[in-house]
């Protein structure tokens, strides 16, 4: 029987990856590379703007390799400050600090025999990234407070929506840490650089949509109408694309999604004055930037830091890192800069 030549897509696509909808090329690369890195134990670096789905391969790649059963340990690093982070990563014991009233194991035993995912790995504070390379090299580290040594066999995945390499040049990240995370990094694109993903998406979640909410069928989508979300460019992502085919589902028609009815036009935030805050609030929870809570203010909360830290983070690159000058920039004075950085885990050494 003679063989017929392998091409490169039979090479490159194997079964799809559960859970994870689009075949474009691009998405193509990332399940090959996904795969591939599964099979080791390498430390890997997913890279892509919010909404991309770097969780979702951070998860695949737990389960497709042979830690799979183990246990998949997520860790926000963007949510906790310095003190707390370092003692939810590696424990700490009685005393360490006031209000360490116990013993705690911290995520990295915790994720033993499995894989531990940092995400938002961007927000660690150089103290913490300088353990974590220590954990990455040796495997090994101390409990907050502790003298003794506990060793893990933990894979670690982080995650970043900055780019790493601006990150290293304005000093928020250790060029060590960051050569240490990325043996292998996958870059999840854009989803307005993959627009042919998006019908196979849209159809997904309408499927999905329309059991949760009990509707009789899945609406089919006017052929203009599937042109427009192909063209709209989706700043929030894949997240932004299903909260806005959920909408859609809710409050659309049953049968047909036209043009019209999905009012893309209306999405483009224009330039708003600070009443328009709760507008700003709802575009930012639909395009998945915020999670609404049970209380308005705290989501409002979450949205004035994620807003300020960046602007603190910009004003400070922009002065050179020379606290007095961003103080005056940014009209506050310095002790208030001071702990805002420490807040916001921007601190340099
Ligand atoms: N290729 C995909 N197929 C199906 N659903 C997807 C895909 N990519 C992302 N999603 C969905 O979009 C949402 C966002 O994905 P995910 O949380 O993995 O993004 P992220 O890159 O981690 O975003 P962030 O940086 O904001 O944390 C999730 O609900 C996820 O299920
Ligand atoms: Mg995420």
């Amino acid at each position: 029987m003679s063989q017929s030549p392998q091409t490169a897509d039979d090479r490159d696509t194997g079964p799809p990856i559960a859970g994870l909808i689009g075949s474009g090329p691009a998405m193509r690369e990332v399940y090959r590379l996904t795969r591939q890195v599964a099979r080791s134990n390498a430390s890997v670096l997913l890279l892509g703007e919010t909404g991309t789905g770097k969780e979702l391969i951070a998860k695949a790649i737990h389960q497709l390799s042979p830690r799979g059963s183990g246990p998949f340990v997520r860790v926000n690093c963007g949510a906790l400050a310095e003190n707390l982070l370092e003692s939810e990563l590696f424990g700490h014991v009685r005393g360490a600090f006031t209000g360490a009233i116990g013993n705690r194991t911290g995520r990295f035993e915790a994720a033993h025999t499995g894989t531990v995912f940092l995400d938002e790995i961007n927000s660690t504070t150089p103290k913490l990234q300088v353990k974590l390379l220590q954990v990455l090299q040796e495997q090994e580290f101390e409990r907050v407070g502790d003298t003794q040594t506990i060793r893990v066999d933990t894979r670690v995945i982080a995650a970043s929506n900055r780019d790493p390499l601006r990150e290293i040049e304005e000093g928020r990240f250790r060029e060590d840490l960051y050569y240490r995370l990325n043996v292998v990094t996958i870059e999840l694109p854009p989803l307005r650089d993959r627009p042919e993903d998006i019908p196979a998406l849209v159809t997904h979640f309408l499927k999905v949509y329309r059991r949760r909410n009990d509707r009789s069928q899945v609406p089919r989508v006017e052929r203009a109408a599937m042109q427009a979300l192909q063209k709209h460019d989706w700043p929030g992502n894949v997240r932004e694309l299903q909260n806005y085919i959920e909408r859609a589902v809710v409050l659309g028609p049953d049968d047909l999604l036209t043009e019209a009815a999905l009012d893309l036009k209306r999405r483009r935030p224009k330039r708003r004055g600070s009443s328009d805050l709760p507008a700003l609030v709802s575009e930012l929870v639909a395009q998945g930037m915020a999670t609404a809570g049970p209380d308005a203010m705290d989501l409002q909360g979450q949205i004035v830091d994620r807003v300020e830290r960046e602007l603190i983070a910009q004003v400070m690159a922009d002065c050179a890192n020379v606290q007095v000058k961003a103080a005056v920039r940014l009209g506050i004075n310095r002790n208030t800069l001071r702990k805002k950085l420490r807040q916001y885990g921007l601190e340099t050494q």
